[in-house]
């Protein structure tokens, strides 16, 4: 079984996400998405979500690409992650191209790129101007 490994915060689940993580599960047949908590959100990315850690789980949970959601705590946990679970693919969005390369002396790395025009700072930007109309 060939498996495939994924981060992200996932706030405001929106099309974007969804066309990554189908994407990402077609290189594999199991999917793991490494969910940013909201401690490491806060502390790393100074990022507040609009749904909590749970609250995303559960989201990711009922997405049919996505077989299994374990924590993301710290940057660190990579190479870990990847041993742990005997990952074959690590799949991100190219907005972090290059980031992750030092995993490919453990699985292969894809950039994919992203869908345009929609992210969870464009939902939130968009919601705060009409709430000014
Ligand atoms: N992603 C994507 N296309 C988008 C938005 C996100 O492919 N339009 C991907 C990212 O590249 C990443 C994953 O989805 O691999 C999770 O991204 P995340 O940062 O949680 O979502 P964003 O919408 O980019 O959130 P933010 O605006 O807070 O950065």
């Amino acid at each position: 079984m060939k498996k495939v490994i994924t981060y992200g915060t996932f706030d405001l689940l929106h099309y974007g996400h969804v066309n990554l993580l189908q994407r990402a599960k077609e290189f594999g047949d199991y999917l793991i998405v490494a969910l940013s908590t909201d401690e490491f959100n806060w502390q790393e990315k100074q990022k507040v979500c609009y749904f909590n850690f749970e609250e995303r789980k559960r989201l990711l949970e009922a997405i049919r690409y996505v077989d299994l959601v374990i924590p993301e705590n710290c940057w660190e946990q990579k190479v870990n992650d990847v041993k742990e679970f005997r990952v074959d693919t690590f799949v991100i969005g190219d907005d972090w191209e290059g980031k992750f390369d030092f995993l490919k002396s453990y699985c292969e790395v894809i950039y994919l790129p992203r869908t345009p025009e929609i992210s969870t700072t464009q939902i939130k930007e968009n919601l705060k101007n009409k709430g000014r109309g």
